[in-house]
């Protein structure tokens, strides 16, 4: 009957694909609603590792149909190719769990070329986009002059492969929550990079907030239950942009969060600008989706931190660290006293209930408190 979405709270790569997974099997549908390829979901479970970058996070799980909504913008090239990796993985895809919006619009050579273009052009004001071709096809999308999966019959190689697994996933959606299915949307990127909430101009070109995961997908404010916005203990951002609470690089602590956090971009390779987390931040994230429940994600990576600070308005709030390893834990009660506080401490300032801590990559390195 409901859906519940997942959404970025900073700037992506907080770890969406790890909660995805851990929650799918709780859901007969996972659907992607905005975004590309631009994306890089890390899922580790038994079957292996994995890095998803248009195909839900749930398609590790049977009996999950996995659907690319609408709002997405779709490489048939980099779709077949993960499609076969998957595969060759030992992993089932075919067209009755990878389902593709008709709607959803082609990312073609030309978006890619142009994308490139436009950075060199930008010169220092850059944006630092993933160069996969992302804003030229949202740009033709809006310009209504874009193709979209539904006239893929125009390229015999993509129809061949992809042509089974087009349809129209709104009625698809609609069917499921008619007959009390559980549905859950997977948010990419994150709220700060929303092309119109978000750092403007460094952002990506669509809505990753909640907004567009309705018009994303073609459901109704009313189809949606929880809203889980994804955060990491701290903060990391790829690309171009303001950072408020960034730390220079040559700061000892910046180089523990990159190596410890193994920070570097999924899609990309790139490394990721590494900081404290921000509190007005995070709340202009939480008031743009009004998230009901937030995840607390690699709180094991602060472990070994003397200090931890917070940005919160235009001062740093300071904690002690610990030096326990939190490493895996699953129970609340077990972790250092001072990990407890600065967990209490976000949940008092941001008053939104930290509903899961995240403790390491594998599904099970969680702390579920509900
Ligand atoms: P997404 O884009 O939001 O899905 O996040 P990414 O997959 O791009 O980046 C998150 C990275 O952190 C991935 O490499 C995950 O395997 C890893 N990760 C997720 N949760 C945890 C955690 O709690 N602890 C640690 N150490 N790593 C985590
Ligand atoms: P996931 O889903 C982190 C960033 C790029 C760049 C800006 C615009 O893994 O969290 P684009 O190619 O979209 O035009 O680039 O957005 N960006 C991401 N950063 N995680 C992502 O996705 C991102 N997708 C785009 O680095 O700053
Ligand atoms: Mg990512």
């Amino acid at each position: 009957m409901p859906a519940d979405v997942i959404i970025g709270g900073q700037w992506g790569d907080e770890g969406k694909g790890k909660i995805v997974d851990l929650l799918a099997s709780k859901y007969s549908a996972v659907v992607r609603f905005s975004g590309g390829n631009n994306a890089g979901h890390t899922v580790i479970n038994d079957l292996g590792e994995f890095k998803l970058h248009l195909i839900p996070s749930g398609i590790l799980h049977d009996n999950v149909t996995c659907i690319i909504g609408n709002g997405c913008v779709i490489d048939p090239k980099v779709l077949i190719y993960e499609i076969d990796k998957l595969r060759a993985s030992g992993i089932k895809v075919s067209s009755k769990n990878l389902v593709i919006s008709d709607k959803a619009h082609i990312i073609l050579p030309r978006h890619i070329e142009k994308d490139s273009e436009q950075e060199k052009a930008r010169g220092n004001l850059k944006i630092g986009t993933t160069g996969r071709g992302i804003g030229p096809a949202y740009m033709d999308k809006v310009a209504r002059s874009g193709y979209r999966m539904g006239s893929i019959a125009e390229w015999p190689e993509w129809e061949e492969k992809l042509g089974s697994h087009i349809t129209s996933t709104q009625k698809l959606l609609r069917d499921l929550l008619d007959h009390d299915e559980n549905v859950l949307l997977e948010g990419a990127q994150g709220a700060l990079l929303d092309i119109d909430h978000g750092s403007y101009p460094f952002v990506t070109s669509s809505n990753s907030t909640i907004g567009g995961a309705l018009t994303g997908t073609g459901l109704v404010p009313s189809d949606i239950r929880d809203t889980i916005g994804i955060f990491k203990a701290y903060a990391t951002r790829v690309g171009e942009g303001p950072f408020p609470s960034e730390i220079q690089k040559s700061n000892p602590v910046a180089k523990h969060l990159l190596e410890k956090g193994h920070e570097f971009g999924t899609t990309t390779g790139r490394e990721r600008r590494c900081g404290w987390f921000d509190i007005e931040s995070a709340k202009h994230s939480i008031m743009t989706n009004g998230f009901n429940k937030i995840a607390i994600m690699k709180l094991d990576v602060l472990d070994g931190i003397e200090e931890i600070n917070v940005l919160n308005g235009a001062r740093y709030d300071t904690f002690p660290g610990w030096n326990e390893s939190t490493f895996g834990i699953k129970n609340s009660s077990d972790l250092p006293e001072n990990a407890k506080n600065y967990l209490s401490y976000l949940k008092k300032e941001l008053k939104v209930n930290i509903d899961i801590v995240s403790t390491g990559p594998e599904r099970d390195q969680t702390i579920s408190i509900s």
